[in-house]
């Protein structure tokens, strides 16, 4: 019933850097690209093209993308809100774009400065953009279980976000606990509400690890055959409009669950570590990575 396979979608550079209050060199953000596609990351979530005053950290989004040395195989995405946020990520070719919308509409308010439904006006012309010129488009569904500012979320909050994705014709979804307060059974139902309108390979899952049940979490998605999953190499990150959301789950830890359970990904878990050392050791604080701390006490 498990997946055989899992792709896992490194999302350190962008949800992992976003909301460091101390501006990373574009140099180390490119440095943190190389050495992931090196330990076997095939996709990559480079950056975002969103407004410097929100999120200053993103502002070397050109510097970053037109830094790295691609590797065949590869796709680097990136986040755009908006048309504009879509044209000035054009010149620096990404493979795929994200546009990002909320189950819970005061988080939509507070991320991107517009209602749900508009939201949705704002991202079509983006779709329709996209498509036209051959790059995947992704969905990032943020607080599909919880919200900072609203609580629970019920499904048919999801159930209504992802219609409403589907509708304009995005083709992949990604269901996210954007504050980690997921437990199995809601982030199951937060899936179920995702498949009435994708299917099973269209649908992934992206968990912040806040209250330690992202791996968990994860184990629960895997039993529904969700086989994509955005990870964040050791463990960072958190959202700039989630006051006290802490970092995905770390990609080091998702590694060890899978390869444990006989599921291949692709991704050689002593250079990932490496990797997850290296930029803690430029942030100067120790890796959230449970299984890279255990490994590295050895
Ligand atoms: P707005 O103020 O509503 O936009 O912001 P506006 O169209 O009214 O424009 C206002 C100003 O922003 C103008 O500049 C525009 O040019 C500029 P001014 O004339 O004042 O100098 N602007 C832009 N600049 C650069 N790039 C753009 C862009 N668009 C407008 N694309 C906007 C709307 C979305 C831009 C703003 O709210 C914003 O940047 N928000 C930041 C959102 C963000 O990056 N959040 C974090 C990522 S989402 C996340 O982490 C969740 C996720 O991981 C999943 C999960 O865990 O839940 C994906
Ligand atoms: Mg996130």
């Amino acid at each position: 019933k498990l997946p055989a396979r899992v792709k896992l979608v490194d999302v350190g550079p962008r949800d992992g850097l976003q909301n460091e209050k101390q501006p990373v060199p574009a140099a180390v953000k490119i440095d943190l690209v190389h050495r992931l596609q090196a330990a076997g990351l095939t996709e990559i979530e480079v950056t975002s093209y969103v407004s410097p005053k929100w999120v200053p950290q993103m502002a070397d989004n050109h510097e970053v993308m037109q830094g790295i040395q691609r590797r065949a195989g590869v796709r680097y995405s990136v986040l755009t809100p908006n048309l504009k946020g879509f044209e000035a990520a054009l010149a620096d070719r990404p493979d795929e774009i994200v546009v990002f919308g909320a189950a819970s509409e005061a988080f939509s308010q507070k991320n991107i400065n517009c209602s749900i439904a508009e939201s949705i006006e704002r991202f079509a012309p983006v779709v329709a953009a996209a498509k036209a010129k051959g790059i995947a488009v992704r969905g990032a569904m943020s607080c599909t279980v919880g919200c900072p500012y609203e609580g629970e979320v019920p499904p048919s909050r999801v159930d209504y976000l992802a219609g409403l994705m589907k509708g304009i014709g995005v083709e992949h979804v990604g269901v996210a606990d954007t504050i980690g307060v997921g437990t199995p059974k809601k982030v199951q139902a937060a899936f179920e509400a995702t498949f009435k309108h994708y299917g099973v390979d269209q649908v992934s899952g992206h968990f912040h690890d806040t209250y330690g049940q992202a791996v968990g979490n994860t184990l629960a998605a895997l039993e529904m055959g969700v086989w994509q999953f955005d990870a964040s190499v050791a463990g960072l990150g958190g959202c700039p409009y989630a006051k006290g959301a802490t970092g995905n789950v770390a990609t080091e830890d998702v590694v060890y669950l899978l390869h444990g359970m006989g599921i291949d990904t692709g991704i050689d878990l002593d250079a990932l570590i490496d990797a997850g050392a290296y930029i803690s050791q430029q942030l100067g604080r120790p890796t959230n990575s449970r299984v890279a701390r255990a490994v590295l006490a050895k």
